[in-house]
């Protein structure tokens, strides 16, 4: 199995009005696609509906959202989660697509692009590795963060950044080994939950 079969789900955890995640998100698409071993597919929440209630029996149309995001995230072999920091946690979206989601984390690598204040959403990855942890995924070590995130974006509400090139790669490099090694060994033999 090649490295070029890989495919990586971009998931942006952030909805709010005038947030800052797509521009967080569209550096690091530029940095996945010239690393050139992912096909990336970009999921971004602000773009999803889904019912708070997990116990919430949703009408057809919400149904049909959440039919084609599952998908998407099945698909993937690797995920990166861009998240911001809200009171020193993830967002509530995001976790509610973590919950609506079970199986398509199994056996499969996470890596962490956050960002936020003075933290740079660090808090919110480390919580995220508990969560995962619970979805049989494997969270890559090495990440990416941006602290005051609101000073690196330039006039045209792009990332201007530099530094951060070299950290992303490292991950790149990382999750791609596990995305390899976890897609063979799904092959091999189907994970067990
Ligand atoms: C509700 C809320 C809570 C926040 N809490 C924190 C925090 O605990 N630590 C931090 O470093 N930044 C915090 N921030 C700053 C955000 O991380 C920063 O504004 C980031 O850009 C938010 O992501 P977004 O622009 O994609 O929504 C908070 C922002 C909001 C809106």
């Amino acid at each position: 199995m090649s490295e070029e079969d890989l495919r990586l789900a971009v998931i942006i955890g952030s909805v709010r009005e005038g947030r800052s995640g797509p521009a967080v998100a569209s550096w690091f698409v530029g940095e996945a696609e010239a690393f050139g071993l992912f096909e990336v597919d970009v999921v971004d929440l602000a773009e999803v509906e889904l019912p708070l209630s997990l116990t919430q029996r949703p009408a057809p149309e919400p149904a049909v959202v959440l039919a084609d995001v599952g998908g998407r995230l099945e698909s993937a072999d690797a995920f990166v989660v861009i998240t911001p920091e809200y009171n020193h946690s993830f967002t509530a979206p995001l976790k509610n697509l973590i919950d609506w989601h079970r199986s398509p984390w199994h056996a499969k690598p996470v890596g962490f692009v956050s960002y936020g204040g003075l933290s740079g959403g660090l808090r919110a990855v480390e919580q995220l590795r508990q969560v995962f942890a619970e979805l049989h995924a494997t969270t890559v070590r090495d990440t990416v963060s941006f602290h005051n995130v609101w000073e690196q974006l330039g006039e045209d509400g792009r990332l201007r950044t530099t530094d951060a090139a070299i950290p992303a790669k490292v991950m790149l490099e990382k999750l791609a080994w596990w995305a390899t090694a976890l897609k063979d060994a799904r092959a091999l033999r189907p994970y067990s939950a």
